[in-house]
């Protein structure tokens, strides 16, 4: 046993559960999963695994993205990537969902599945009937070999490594760093984005491994609004666009490890039944680093404020509206709208995190979960 526990203990650097070691080890994974795709000059995407022809990219007529459980969760991130990016239409769906619905995917169709285990036996047969229905196909997957990327006419790997907490972290952030760098190339490659945009993004990209530092030096913050929630039945995620999308990851990772109850809603949804359970002490994580929508996201902060929530705020640095608004606050370092996403999912993870610790639970094997679902 000694050494079984030894060898563990040595697995986890010095941290005290899996979980936490992923976290942290973001900064190094992020850079591993772009480095490789950005050419030397800093300017443009390259995926020489893919290498499409801007005729590829036009024949596309849609976009079939299908998974499970978080990297469902990137995916929905991923419709704005690419819809915004290159003006190509995405469907996401749940890929047990996809699997019995009869899709409309024909040859016209590129399904995109999402699998950091690549064995996930739904995602896999969504990926067969997809490609039975003649679509073309592409595995976003983390492990070299898995079911999944042998399934798939093509493969970009995420290079996370190993993922061995149950809760996803690390493969949920480098799946997003592999989708916005597949928007900027499938982008480029149909002419509808500048190559000074796209030289934009990349250079922000590029400085988000040092600025997750920032982040963690904010932890303490975090644990202590984690002290602050341990005790609450219910927690509602709020935000808007891609904000909407982080809301549904961060509520699912509290869910997970921490057993605490939490739903994610559009911000402007709210009103349509859900304002009835905001009463009064309720926890309400409001994320507003979105840009364009951010008087929108104000509006519904102060919906919920009027009901007496207790508002922590997800914002970017520098901001002073949003502020005004909001009980605590977790500040995400400035960025392209499109890298944001990237940073804030975050502090969600941390919050998830010590909000499992403080309340005493199985932080790396939350009950009745697997790493990988590989049974129906
Ligand atoms: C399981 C895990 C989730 C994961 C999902 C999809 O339910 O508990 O954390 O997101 O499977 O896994 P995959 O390996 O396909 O990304």
């Amino acid at each position: 046993f000694e050494v079984n526990w030894d060898a563990e203990a040595a697995e986890k650097g010095g941290f005290e559960h899996f979980m936490l070691k992923e976290i942290y080890e973001q900064p190094k994974v992020i850079k591993d999963t772009m480095s490789c795709r950005i050419a030397s000059d800093g300017e443009q995407i390259q995926f020489e695994e893919l290498n499409w022809t801007p005729e590829d990219v036009k024949s596309i007529g849609k976009i079939m993205i299908v998974a499970c459980g978080t990297a469902y969760h990137a995916g929905l991130l991923a419709k704005y990537f690419i819809e915004k990016l290159a003006r190509i239409p995405v469907e996401v769906d749940i890929a047990s969902e996809y699997r019995y619905r009869d899709p409309l995917t024909d040859s016209k169709t590129l399904c995109i599945v999402i699998s950091q285990s690549g064995e996930t036996i739904d995602t896999l047969a969504a990926l067969k009937e997809a490609k039975r229905r003649g679509a073309r196909s592409l595995a976003i997957t983390n492990v070299v070999g898995s079911s999944v990327s042998r399934e798939a006419d093509q493969v970009v790997y995420t290079w996370a490594g190993p993922e061995i907490a149950v809760a996803s972290t690390k493969a949920y952030t480098t799946q997003l760093v592999a989708l916005l760098l597949l928007a900027l190339y499938m982008g480029r490659l149909n002419g509808h984005l500048t190559a000074d945009r796209e030289a934009q993004v990349i250079r922000d990209l590029q400085r988000v491994p040092d600025q997750c530092r920032n982040i963690f030096d904010h932890a303490g913050d975090i644990k202590e609004l984690a002290a602050k929630i341990k005790e609450k039945e219910d927690i509602f995620f709020i935000g808007r666009s891609m904000d909407y999308g982080l809301a549904m990851e961060g509520a699912l990772k509290l869910k997970e490890i921490s057993y605490i109850h939490a739903e994610a809603y559009a911000g402007g949804e709210l009103k349509h039944g859900t304002l009835a359970l905001i009463i009064s002490g309720v926890p309400v994580i409001a994320l507003a680093t979105q840009q364009d929508v951010e008087e929108k996201m104000i509006s519904n902060i102060k919906e919920v404020k009027a009901r007496d929530a207790y508002v922590i705020g997800v914002v970017q640095e520098g901001d002073t509206e949003v502020r005004k608004t909001i009980d605590s606050v977790i500040t995400i370092p400035r960025s392209d709208n499109f890298v944001l996403p990237i940073m804030t999912v975050i502090p969600l993870q941390l919050l998830a995190y010590y909000t499992a610790v403080v309340r005493g639970n199985d932080v790396d094997k939350p009950r009745n979960l697997a790493k990988s679902v590989t049974v129906e």
